[in-house]
């Protein structure tokens, strides 16, 4: 986290002073470090030297094109779930043999764009899934690389909305069906079973979910792997970060720090995990977002009017949760600090948003220096899942979005002119 510090009172994205970043390209914005995703890319990538492996970034979190191109550069794959994913990751230069294609739902022509461009595996949810994808193969004229997502039936211990590995959740094949399914698969014409993947769930901050899950898939896996030609092994992503507060932290990353003692890190993850997943001898995806994204952006937005309503001090800002819905969705924390640095004056406040709804908070009753109107806030560990899941709600346009890169630093997404959002609309002729 150390990209994004204060120089004297300046909180500061690398080597640019976030105020004149808002000032330049206005608020609400997005703010992203190449540091930080780079970094965090490399802990994860170097903690699982041992094991022979591939990092599928998912494109979930954070498809910026800058974010993909930068992840392709440091050598990255990616796990995606929508033919638009897919798109994304060819226009940044990525290639789809490079692709993971996930999801419960893929459409017809989902699948046929996929196999026309090559896709490296598609992870299958379903058995009439399989059909589906033996049916289009065999239409184009090519074998379909599948592998099945196994729902191992393990609780996560994360927020339920972010759960996936239970049989409560409508991911993957339950794991007592898995071999049948794979003798399905293998007879099919036109499939090739060639791996296996799970994914638990996300924001993790404990390794024994992890462990259970691989201890219990490991002796399967084996099995499976004498019958079919397999490659790989994709363990999912889930790796948990830590949102509060990420700017105390006198160490360098997150996971150095006093605060890290009992949790997930880069390192626990690998030594635990290691020694389960190599005897497999197989190539071992991680399809990691958040771990990477999320401490890499910070959403800053502009104080518009501070108001007073019984006890209450509202600090009204021009974000919003159609800009960032994790507070309001997940009930999630994110740090809020000062832009430019204040103590005076430490105020139990609730920043708010415009939109109309009690739910549009980012925090409730946080100890904040007093604001004034044009002071700026920023939103901090909004990297992950915050521009990927913005909306048009209350019809504002989606926000800008900058990267930086030391001293550098360019809008990689424009704000989202008015004009947009009534593109594709129009008054039925009978009321002409
Ligand atoms: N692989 C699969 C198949 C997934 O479904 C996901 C995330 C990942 C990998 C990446 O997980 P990560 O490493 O980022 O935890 N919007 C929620 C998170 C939803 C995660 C969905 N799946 C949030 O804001 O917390």
């Amino acid at each position: 986290m150390h990209d994004f510090h204060y120089v004297g009172q300046e909180l500061y994205c690398e080597d640019r002073s976030i105020s004149s970043l808002a000032a330049e390209f206005g608020t609400p914005l997005y703010v992203y470090s190449q540091q930080t995703f780079t970094r965090h890319y490399q802990a994860l990538d170097q903690a699982m030297a041992g094991v022979d492996h591939a990092v599928s970034y998912s494109v979930k979190s954070n498809s910026n094109l800058a974010v993909l191109r930068l992840l392709r550069d440091l050598g990255s794959g990616f796990d995606i779930v929508s033919e638009g994913e897919l798109q994304r990751v060819i226009a940044a230069g990525g290639s789809p043999s490079d692709c993971l294609f996930a999801g419960v739902g893929k459409t017809a022509n989902e699948i046929e764009f996929a196999l026309k461009r090559g896709i490296y595996c598609f992870n299958v949810e379903s058995e009439p899934e399989l059909d589906r994808i033996n049916r289009i193969a065999g239409q184009l004229g090519v074998t379909a690389p599948v592998a099945v997502r196994v729902n191992p039936n393990v609780e996560a211990k994360t927020h339920a909305k972010i759960t996936t590995g239970t049989y409560e959740n409508k991911f993957g094949i339950a794991f007592e069906e898995v071999e049948a399914v794979y003798q399905r698969a293998g007879a099919l014409e036109h499939l090739k079973p060639i791996g296996i993947q799970m994914h638990i769930g996300s924001q993790l901050t404990q390794v024994e979910p992890f462990e259970k899950a691989v201890r219990k898939v490991a002796p399967l896996i084996e099995k499976l792997a004498q019958q079919y030609p397999f490659e790989f092994f994709s363990i999912g992503g889930g790796l948990g970060i830590i949102y509060q507060p990420a700017l105390e932290s006198g160490a360098s990353e997150w996971w150095e720090s006093e605060k890290a003692r009992d949790l997930l890190t880069p390192q626990r993850y690998a030594e635990s995990l290691a020694p389960l997943l190599k005897p497999l001898g197989l190539r071992i995806f991680l399809e990691p977002g958040r771990f990477i994204a999320g401490n890499a952006g910070v959403l800053v937005t502009r104080v518009e009017y501070v108001k007073q309503t019984g006890d209450k001090n509202f600090v009204i800002v021009d974000a919003a949760m159609n800009d960032l819905i994790r507070p309001a969705f997940y009930e999630a924390y994110h740090e809020i600090v000062p832009i430019h640095a204040k103590s005076e004056g430490i105020t139990s406040s609730d920043v708010v948003g415009p939109v109309c709804e009690s739910g549009d908070a980012f925090c409730q009753d946080r100890p904040l220096p007093a604001m004034q109107e044009g002071d700026y806030l920023g939103l901090m560990s909004a990297g992950a899942y915050s521009m990927v899941m913005a909306s048009n709600y209350n019809s504002r346009g989606f926000p800008a979005e900058v990267l930086v890169n030391g001293s550098q630093a360019e809008v990689v997404r424009a704000r989202q002119p008015l004009e947009q959002l009534l593109q594709g609309e129009r008054v039925p002729s009978w009321m002409t």
